[in-house]
């Protein structure tokens, strides 16, 4: 196809502000997808994509479109659709997709108005200079009040609001004009066609079949079958095997040139050997230069995954080496634990990709497992200069930090303006700074703060939504880091440290903390024969404390005189027992304890 007859777009919205369904309308209208075949989010493989309704990996369908001109003529055009991720842990893989297009769809339900990620996707839209086309979504429904949210949206990007378009996903209302607007105003891609072919990666799945399906958008020169491909990042080299266009289901091609959108199979099997981000080059002829913006997806979230049942960690070790090949972001190394054992500390883009792949590993993989509280990367200087990253509490150089430094991210919170004072205070509670505050309308208001993401990665979006009572949406981007007055709050049965509770909280938090946890284990942990304190402690100094009273537990005592088949049959009634204990030190805990108190139960 030449560059004059395609358009590339992505559409751009909140979460469930119904983006997936208008791309099956697009489907279904442009006739890719045959009536009789359509099924809700057709474009959602993924399971767990389904049930919870959110786009994961984005994909890329070719839709043919046919316009007619003034002369009567008509004029069919290929539209390449991207589907982009919507939620801010995969902000990178947005920013590959948008890359990918010259234009967006800024797609808002017209019963809800601009959402946090409504913006800051419309953001990296604007700074990769997409062309925007602003459509209210779902006018379906007696809630929509299109009249205000056009304007709403129309004050946001600039224009008027009869220039905002009104469609339903669901009905198929509005979609026809929208597919017009599309060739109308997208500008086409332009692209030497004559250089040495250069193509961006904007997305990398693995397939259990095909081995690595790559998705990329051509910029220069034509890549073809046979021919030998070069990564720029790592001068790898792969034979391409097949190329070709989805629409949706795959068809091979003999070729892709200037500014078509397409994927590529080179037989590779793990998704890091064809990185999103990266530039494809001929290998015969290579392109001096890659193109910009690779940056390598670095995780900002860790936490210790444990499996519940000892004898299942190589199993739990096979599960994330398969997660790992369709997902380069995902990182784990081993790591032990007095109290858990044998598992692995995992890094992650953000707390929804750490549930995506808790709930995989426990649902495709039957796990049963314990994770340990999220936490985040501190850079500590020690008393001999020397700098370390700590991802595990239970790391932390004791007694030898001159200087610590956490991560930072740029908040930005929509809320309805009624619940300004509550989320303020919320905020201020979390160590945030005001940056700034703007209507978007009379009673929206966008708020900005820096904050230290480990005050995020603890439950603030919980809290967020309970204070809103559900209005408030949450988006961040990574502001570089601070230092802070942090230390480290160990807990410690009868004397010995429990390492998968030790936590690093602001100092004002230590105490809270150490209270919290003492007083929580102590009704969890089962007396013994002997006293156990529990305490909390920050180096040597002690800041909360709690008690277990001894018993005298003397389970034979009551057979006393009994038939001995009875007393065997407790003997091993215990020793059952005992194999889901955990011993810290002399003090036995059953594993069933650790779980309640780290997931708060
Ligand atoms: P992500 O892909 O996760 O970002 O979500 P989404 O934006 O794709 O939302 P999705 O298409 O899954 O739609 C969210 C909800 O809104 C679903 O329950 C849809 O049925 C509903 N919905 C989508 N479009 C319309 C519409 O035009 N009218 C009405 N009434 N409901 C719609």
């Amino acid at each position: 196809t030449p560059p004059e007859s395609i358009r590339n777009f992505c559409i751009i919205a909140h979460i469930d502000h119904g983006k997936s369904t208008l791309a099956d309308r697009m489907l279904q209208i442009t006739g890719v997808v045959a009536d009789r075949d359509m099924r809700a989010q057709y474009l959602d493989r993924m399971d767990i994509e389904r049930e919870r309704g959110i786009t994961i990996k984005s994909q890329a369908v070719r839709m043919p479109w046919a316009v007619t001109d003034e002369a009567g003529v008509e004029h069919t055009f290929a539209l390449n659709m991207i589907d982009t991720p919507g939620h801010v842990d995969f902000t990178y893989e947005v920013s590959r997709s948008l890359a990918a297009c010259e234009g967006a769809i800024l797609l808002v339900d017209a019963a809800q108005g601009i959402e946090a990620q409504t913006l800051a996707n419309l953001y990296l839209a604007l700074e990769n200079d997409l062309q925007i086309i602003p459509v209210l979504n779902k006018i379906d429904l007696p809630a929509a009040d299109p009249d205000k949210f056009a304007a709403e949206l129309a004050g946001l990007i600039g224009g008027e609001p009869e220039d905002v378009l009104r469609v339903s996903g669901k009905t198929g209302m509005g979609v026809e004009a929208l597919l017009d607007r599309l060739v109308e105003t997208i500008p086409a891609p332009v692209g030497d066609a004559d250089a040495p072919a250069r193509a961006m990666i904007f997305d990398s799945v693995y397939d259990a079949y095909r081995g690595v399906v790559t998705y990329v958008r051509m910029v220069d020169g034509k890549l073809e079958p046979r021919q030998r491909i070069q990564m720029m990042s790592t001068r790898a080299t792969h034979e391409l095997l097949e190329i070709g266009v989805s629409s949706p289901e795959p068809i091979p091609t003999k070729g892709l040139g200037v500014g078509e959108v397409g994927y590529l199979i080179t037989g590779v099997k793990d998704v890091r050997q064809s990185k999103v981000g990266d530039t494809i080059t001929d290998q015969r002829k290579p392109a001096a230069d890659p193109l910009p913006g690779y940056t390598d997806p670095k995780p900002m979230v860790f936490s210790g995954i444990y499996p519940i049942d000892g004898s299942d960690y190589a199993d739990l070790r096979e599960a994330l080496d398969k997660l790992k090949l369709s997902d380069a972001s995902l990182q784990y190394e081993p790591e032990t634990s007095v109290a858990l054992g044998f598992g692995f500390r995992c890094g992650f883009l953000g707390l929804l990709h750490l549930e995506i792949i808790t709930e995989r590993l426990t649902r495709e993989f039957g796990l049963d497992l314990i994770t340990t509280a999220p936490s985040v990367t501190y850079d500590v200087v020690t008393d001999t200069g020397e700098t370390v990253s700590v991802t595990n509490p239970s790391e932390y150089p004791d007694g030898r930090v001159a200087e610590v430094s956490e991560p930072v991210v740029k908040v930005g919170i929509l809320l309805p303006k009624d619940y300004v004072g509550t989320v303020m205070e919320l905020c201020q509670a979390r160590r945030g700074s005001l940056l700034g505050m703007d209507y978007l309308s009379e009673d929206r208001v966008e708020l900005r703060y820096n904050m230290p993401l480990g005050e995020i990665v603890f439950d603030f979006f919980d809290h967020l939504k309970s204070k809103t009572q559900g209005y408030a949406s949450l988006d961040y981007e990574p502001a570089g880091s601070q230092t802070a007055d942090l230390v480290k709050v160990d807990i410690l049965l009868q004397g010995e440290k429990v390492d998968a509770f030790s936590s690093i909280v602001h100092r004002e938090k230590a105490y809270s903390y150490g209270t919290m946890m003492t007083e929580r284990l102590r009704k969890l942990i089962p007396r013994q024969q002997f006293e156990v304190p529990i305490q909390a402690a920050i180096g040597a100094r002690i800041i909360a404390r709690e008690n277990i009273r001894a018993i005298r537990k003397d389970v034979l005592a009551k057979c006393y005189g009994g038939d001995i088949s009875r007393k065997r049959k407790l003997l091993e009634k215990q020793k059952e027992g005992k194999k889901r204990m955990k011993m810290v030190g002399r003090v036995e805990v059953p594993q069933e304890a650790f779980i309640a108190a780290l997931s708060g139960d």
